[in-house]
């Protein structure tokens, strides 16, 4: 049955307000008519303008590009507002928040805390201490087109955290960097204006909590909405950090 059909739809969300002393984690179910083109994001508003006022998940451009609104939609994290409700033949979707982040309230994380620890971790900035002295007169220097393309590829990443929940490893180990992390590194790594060393990347990600703990589950890979590179990527540092070893 297409989504022209105005089926009915089963929503079943999880609930769950931590900051409400004695609330109890649930699930819900709401039933809504399908409409054309209609994402989870969408559906997601009528059932919270006609049933649930109080139901809180997060969402900013509706474009898949701010990374928002990530959450585990049929046990898959991806993201509600690129995600169509035709995709699911049943008409049967289930809606849980994104693990391995705080939770704010049903089906809101805070992924801002996680991406800003993640950040200062890595050290998520260009190293150039020629730039101590910064000169605004003057010109940045050209870069091989080949080069900005790999590191394009990589700033496409929109921080949502998807990659990261559907990693085994972050389950096991709290302090796993995840996949956010090794793209992020990839992406200095290959930029011509950092001046880190292989030495410098080994004493951010070169023990268990880093690129040696990643145990090639490839979650990451089969989540990420923007397709990242993650199988190769992560594959690349493990062989430069052995290397540093
Ligand atoms: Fe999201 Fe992909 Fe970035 Fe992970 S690498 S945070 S899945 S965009
Ligand atoms: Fe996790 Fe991706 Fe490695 S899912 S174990 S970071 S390949
Ligand atoms: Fe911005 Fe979905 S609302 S990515």
């Amino acid at each position: 049955m297409s989504s022209e059909s105005g089926r009915k739809l089963k929503f079943h969300i999880l609930r769950y307000d931590p900051q409400t002393p004695g609330d109890k984690p649930r699930m819900e179910t709401f039933e809504i008519e399908e409409a054309p083109g209609m994402t989870v994001f969408i559906a997601l508003n009528e059932i919270r303008a006609k049933y649930a006022p109080a139901l809180q998940y997060d969402f900013v451009c509706r474009a898949g590009i701010c990374g928002s609104c990530g959450m585990v939609i049929n046990g898959r994290p991806d993201l509600a507002c690129r995600t169509l409700t035709a995709k699911f033949p049943k008409g049967e979707i289930s809606l849980m928040p994104l693990p391995a982040f705080e939770l704010i309230g049903d089906l809101s994380v805070d992924t801002g805390k996680f991406m800003r620890a993640m950040t200062e971790r890595i050290e998520g900035w260009i190293h150039d201490e020629s730039k101590d002295n910064v000169n605004l007169d003057q010109l940045e220097a050209r870069m091989d087109p080949d080069t900005a393309d790999k590191i394009y590829e990589l700033d496409r990443c929109i921080e949502c955290g998807c990659c990261v929940s559907a990693c085994g490893t972050k389950r096991m180990r709290e302090d796993f960097l995840g996949a956010v992390g090794f793209m992020k590194v990839a992406r200095f790594e290959i930029d011509p204006r950092d001046q880190r060393t292989d030495a410098d990347y080994y004493d951010l990600i070169g023990d268990d909590d880093g690129v040696f703990g990643c145990m090639t589950l490839l979650g990451c890979e089969d989540t990420c909405p923007k397709d990242l590179p993650h199988q190769s990527r992560i594959a690349y540092l493990r062989r430069k950090m052995a290397q540093v070893r």
